[in-house]
């Protein structure tokens, strides 16, 4: 079912999640189930229990029609990750623009860590660990954020760097466009 997606200011936003404990309850199956229909709905890059209102830390990321014949067409495969843990593995920072579908119509740069090393559970329970870089990297640490109530302009070093997606377009264009004049 497709979940209305709260958007920044309500406090539900800012909560600490909670392990999943039980992982073969309906609630999770219906959580996932609606997880994946929303993000599929707005074409999401990935989308946080929070975000929905369930006080669960679960997310889920990536692209649900990855091709095994084509890797390169999806640089993150669809991903369900539970109860999840972070580590970097140098301390390399990267920035990079994100969005977010709890902070709709902007965009902003935002400083993470280039690789890291992930683990948590899949859908059924299991565990696993992957060793991941640059956008793949990226979403993961924007969406296990929302897990501990952090939102992306929370981790921006530059408010000037942040703005409303269309203006930044448009702006590009224009630039590109002096460009070719001169
Ligand atoms: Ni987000």
């Amino acid at each position: 079912m497709i979940r209305p997606v709260l958007r920044m200011g309500d406090p539900r936003l800012l909560r600490v999640a909670q392990p999943v404990i039980d992982f073969s309850s309906s609630e999770l199956v219906e959580l996932l189930q609606d997880l994946r229909d929303t993000m599929a709905h707005l074409d999401g890059a990935g989308l946080a229990a929070p975000q929905i209102g369930v006080d669960l830390r679960v997310v889920i990321f990536g692209s649900e029609d990855f091709n095994p014949r084509y890797p390169d067409a999806s640089p993150v495969p669809g991903t369900v990750l539970i109860n999840p843990h972070l580590e970097p593995v140098s301390d390399e920072l990267e920035e990079g623009w994100e969005g977010c579908l709890s902070v709709p119509g902007l965009r902003g740069i935002v400083p993470r860590w280039r690789k890291l090393r992930y683990s948590g559970f899949d859908v059924h329970g299991r565990h696993f660990e992957r060793t991941v870089e640059g956008f793949h990297a990226r979403v993961v640490q924007h969406e296990c954020d929302h897990l501990d109530g952090v939102l992306y302009p929370m981790r921006m070093r530059n408010l000037a760097n942040f703005g409303f997606t269309d203006e930044l377009d448009h702006a590009a264009e224009n630039s590109l466009i002096d460009e070719d004049q001169q």
